[in-house]
């Protein structure tokens, strides 16, 4: 690789991955692109080249990818204009001539049985890349791990417990950090032309096995309680969260009652060279226990 964009450098996902191709390649080798201007100007002084702009703004991102031989495209956060945001980035990597794109998708299941449709656009962005003929990377990324908190009500589960409609549904969660670690890690050793890495956990852990963690970890008697979904929404309404709001989390919620994010892989372990951390040890690190 001679000079790679990563977008999203600034969010979570990006950082780590930045972190590991600091290891191995210099500041000057990776441009990075923010809406932000002061968190332009931070990575600016660190010797990247660094470019104000977003997914839309078409003309920032051609200038992002002048003489850029590979684009890591972290999937945007936005949840209404998210595809059209991806194809600006693909479309613009060829125009730009970009020997390569690597995309961070999700490692679910069955597309085709998905509840929550927001998940769908992940395979519909991998479809589109397939169809531009550019060399291609999927980072299929499981749920985080850092994600827990937002799932079960933060550290108040610890005295409250965790009431999800999510059956005895497992989820094979990773540390975000770790899934950035390993990507960073593919691109620098040039093993991903036309591949498909599925980031999970060497375990799959249900949300029993969470409170059961927890309440090792703290001492206290954290209990998961599976309610029905429709005890779960009056819950969400009687916090006054909008009727979208709360369709998503269950959406969200019944993908992994099904098992959609369960299936486990040894990608993750194979790039790390380590076994990924388990879900007592991640909690301990999400929680600050
Ligand atoms: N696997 C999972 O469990 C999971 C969970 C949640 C999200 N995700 C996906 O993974 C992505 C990365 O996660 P993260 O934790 O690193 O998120 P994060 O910390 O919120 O960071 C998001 C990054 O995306 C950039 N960004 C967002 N919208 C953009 C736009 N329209 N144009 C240009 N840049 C944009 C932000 O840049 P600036 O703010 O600097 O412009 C920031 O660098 C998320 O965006 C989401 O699609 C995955």
């Amino acid at each position: 690789m001679n000079k790679i964009l990563v977008t999203g450098a600034t969010g979570h996902l990006g950082g780590a991955v930045i972190e590991t191709l600091l290891t191995k390649i210099s500041s000057s080798q990776i441009s990075i692109i923010t809406r932000n201007e002061e968190k332009r100007l931070e990575f600016q002084s660190k010797g990247f080249n660094a470019f104000l702009g977003n997914y839309d703004n078409v003309a920032a991102l051609e200038k992002a990818m002048a003489g850029v031989d590979t684009v890591l495209l972290i999937s945007s956060g936005d949840q209404g204009n998210r595809m059209q945001e991806h194809r600006n980035v693909i479309d613009t990597a060829k125009k730009a001539g970009v020997k390569h794109i690597a995309y961070t998708s999700r490692c679910l299941n069955n597309r085709n049985t998905l509840t929550n449709k927001l998940m769908v656009e992940h395979f519909e962005t991998e479809d589109y890349i397939l169809s531009g003929g550019l060399k291609y990377t999927f980072f299929r990324n499981i749920l985080y791990m850092d994600a827990i908190p937002q799932f079960i009500g933060g550290i108040a589960a610890l005295e409250k417990g965790i009431f999800l409609p999510a059956g005895n549904g497992n989820v094979s969660f990773a540390l975000r950090s770790e899934m950035g670690e390993a990507m960073a890690k593919v691109l620098l050793n040039n093993e991903c032309e036309n591949k498909i890495y599925n980031f999970t956990g060497d375990k799959s852990y249900s949300f029993y096995d969470i409170a059961t963690a927890l309440k090792e970890l703290s001492g206290k008697e954290v209990k998961y309680t599976n309610v029905e979904t429709s005890e779960f929404k009056e819950m969400m309404k009687q916090r006054n969260l909008p009727e979208p709001v709360i369709q998503k989390i269950v959406d969200f919620i019944t993908d992994i009652k099904h098992n959609q994010e369960a299936d486990i892989y040894n990608d993750l372990e194979n790039q790390l060279g380590r076994k990924p951390t388990g879900l007592k040890d991640g909690l301990k690190v999400v929680f600050g226990l």
